[in-house]
């Protein structure tokens, strides 16, 4: 039985002294012990997380790092540091890092490489645009991220990467996947780490859901046999909404 997973991301919201508040809410709250759960926030929010959130069985990631421990990349921050702060997670492949900042599939596998290395848990992101759905390409372009993505990742490395699948078309949108186009995504990358890693880390590895996943909707997404979790943007923003989703059951 996988442990359900559900972690916020809060792309580029929440200052430090907002941080500061919404964390301190969160860890106030009364949350379903057997899910787990947590936060991927801005480089800047880092320390007030990981100081926050220390006592709690509330984790906490970044959303990004570069896959060098150091050296002449502006802007940049390494596994090293996110180390120093025992961040649990760092989300990679997020399609917003894809278009805005042109990252490629290489770069993105040295980046899960990188982070399986220094034991932190890598949230791979793949999904496809509305175009590539709409014309019946997106298991084609899903299984080119996933083969590109994981070129070289160990067997026993494998369980602990969480992959989110992410449809383009529905980050943000309101536009949430119908649960059982969700689930057949889902099961389509849980079949694909089977074909290459085989079953027993097929069975392992945890895929969430992303694109407005909302507690309105994440009863319905989170029953379905191959949703093992979400990675939420807007409804990770405020305490209560957090609170409902990781109450789902
Ligand atoms: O990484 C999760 C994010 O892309 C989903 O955003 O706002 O649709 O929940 P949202």
């Amino acid at each position: 039985m996988r442990t359900p997973v559900i972690i916020g991301n809060w792309k580029m919201n929440l200052a430090p002294s907002e941080a500061k508040a919404l964390l301190r809410e969160l860890r106030e709250l009364d949350l379903d012990q057997s899910v787990e759960k947590g936060v991927c926030v801005p480089a800047i929010d880092l320390l007030i997380a990981e100081d926050i959130l220390k006592d709690s069985d509330i984790k906490f990631g970044a959303q990004n790092m570069y896959f060098e421990e150091s050296g002449a990349y502006t802007g940049e921050i390494s596994p090293t540091m996110l180390n120093d702060i025992k961040a649990d997670y760092v989300i990679l492949g997020h399609s917003e890092r894809r278009e805005y900042f042109k990252e490629d599939d290489e770069l993105i596998n040295k980046k899960v490489l990188s982070a399986l290395e220094h034991d932190i848990i890598p949230i791979l992101c793949v999904g496809e645009t509305l175009e590539e759905r709409e014309s019946n390409k997106e298991e084609e372009k899903v299984r080119n991220q996933l083969e590109k993505d994981l070129k070289d990742v160990k067997d026993s490395d494998i369980e602990k990467v969480i992959i989110a699948y992410e449809p383009i078309w529905a980050i943000g949108t309101g536009k949430t996947a119908s649960s059982d186009d969700a689930d057949c995504m889902c099961k389509f990358i849980r079949n694909y780490i089977k074909k290459v890693y085989g079953e027993d880390y097929s069975e392992k590895i945890r895929i969430q859901y992303g694109g407005s996943m909302k507690p309105k909707n994440v009863k319905e997404l989170l029953a379905k046999e191959n949703i093992d979790g979400g990675l939420i943007g807007g409804a990770s923003l405020k305490a209560s909404d957090f609170e409902q989703l990781i109450n789902y059951k």
